[in-house]
């Protein structure tokens, strides 16, 4: 079933979130900063680490990212903090920091398994506030909370509210890439890796689909459910294009493509695959390819690559902007300087938490 109709600016897309207006109620003693020179010590310390991403980070590029794992690792137990990574984030946070990697979802739901007092989340603000909305008494840091979202910046809960009014009844279905401002307005989340169950769990037949409307697209594709699109695009997916790849397919007939469904319509035409960040994760895992293009931000391929020597990544690489501001160094100051600390009012929060409680609770 084709998308009936596809609504809404792209104004803004790239404007980071807002910073947060309420006072802050973290803990803010600050610890001193270790000491972050490199020798032998810290060589033999961190060389199981380096051992994970040995071929994918130079050996004269781990004398820099050394000092910082160990710091990082260290103070993450003094703080009683983890790390959650998104499959985006740069091979030494990914392998050497994090204290589990995934998709969206994979990290809402481990967010709600959560034993310890701090979140460190490196991965963009809405990934942040989400695990805030479903831990509202821990303490949620991300190291750069100007790490936005061209989807989540494309549409306001005051949007929301007008699809509402214009399509009384209709159910509304939030990307988990969006505010918790919107999260509040909405019936239930998706990501991409549960979009079309969360669409068919809803009752009617038709929905709202905000803000992706790729995502939409591909979801609309197979469904009878008609859907009702918001003019939103990831600003790292939305570049790429079906003739590039068909490029690639010319230079070597047996090359396997694989895409995330925020892609446009011709690209996912092309992939041998479509699914989320985790999803194609497993994808290469279990096929194991001799070559193949993954069709998304590029850092998640050097990822595979640690994992996976022997399957050789073909790069188109677009890079998220965004995903790109978390760095050791902020990672290290936010364990440091307790920041910076997400903060969601209240009450937005309180109906925030239901929709993305209903997708997290959805039976897959
Ligand atoms: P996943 O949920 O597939 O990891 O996607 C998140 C995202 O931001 C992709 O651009
Ligand atoms: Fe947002 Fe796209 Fe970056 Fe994912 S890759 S965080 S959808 S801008």
């Amino acid at each position: 079933m084709p998308v009936l109709d596809i609504l809404g600016p792209t104004a803004g897309r790239t404007a980071p979130p807002s910073a947060p207006a309420l006072p802050t109620r973290s803990e803010t003693r600050i610890l001193p900063m270790p000491p972050l020179e490199w020798n032998e010590q810290v060589a033999n310390e961190t060389a199981h680490l380096y051992a994970r991403v040995k071929t994918v980070i130079p050996e004269i590029e781990w004398p820099f990212f050394a000092p910082y794992v160990k710091a990082i690792n260290a103070l993450k137990k003094e703080r009683n903090a983890v790390i959650l990574a998104h499959n985006y984030q740069t091979p030494e946070i990914y392998n050497c920091v994090a204290d589990f990697v995934g998709d969206s979802l994979q990290l809402a739901r481990e967010a709600t398994r959560v034993d310890a007092d701090v979140i460190v989340q490196c991965g963009v603000h809405f990934m942040a506030e989400t695990s805030k909305i479903l831990n509202p008494e821990k303490t949620v840091l991300i190291p750069d909370s100007k790490a936005g979202c061209s989807l989540a910046s494309s549409i306001t809960g005051e949007d929301v509210r007008l699809l509402r009014a214009r399509f009384p009844g209709v159910p509304v279905v939030a990307y988990v890439n969006t505010s918790a401002d919107v999260k509040a307005e909405v019936d239930i989340c998706c990501t991409s890796s549960n979009a079309l169950q969360v669409v068919e769990s809803l009752p009617g037949d038709t929905v709202i689909f905000v803000p992706d409307q790729y995502l939409a697209n591909y979801v609309a594709g197979q469904t009878s459910k008609k859907i009702i699109a918001w003019k939103g695009a990831c600003e790292v997916h939305e570049r790429f294009t079906g003739e590039e790849l068909r490029r690639f397919r010319e230079d070597d007939p047996t090359i396997q493509i694989i895409a995330h469904p925020e892609c446009p319509p011709d690209v996912i035409a092309e992939a041998d695959f479509t699914g989320s960040t985790a999803h194609m994760i497993d994808w290469v895992r279990a096929k194991r390819p001799k070559r193949i293009v993954m069709v998304t931000e590029c850092s998640m391929a050097d990822n595979v690559q640690a994992e996976l020597p022997d399957v050789e990544f073909v790069r188109p690489c677009n890079l998220c902007p965004h995903m790109k501001r978390i760095t050791l160094p902020k990672i290290l100051d936010s364990l440091v300087y307790m920041k910076e600390e997400v903060v969601i009012d209240p009450a937005i929060a309180e109906r925030a938490r239901r929709s993305v409680e209903r997708m997290v609770n959805l039976k897959s």
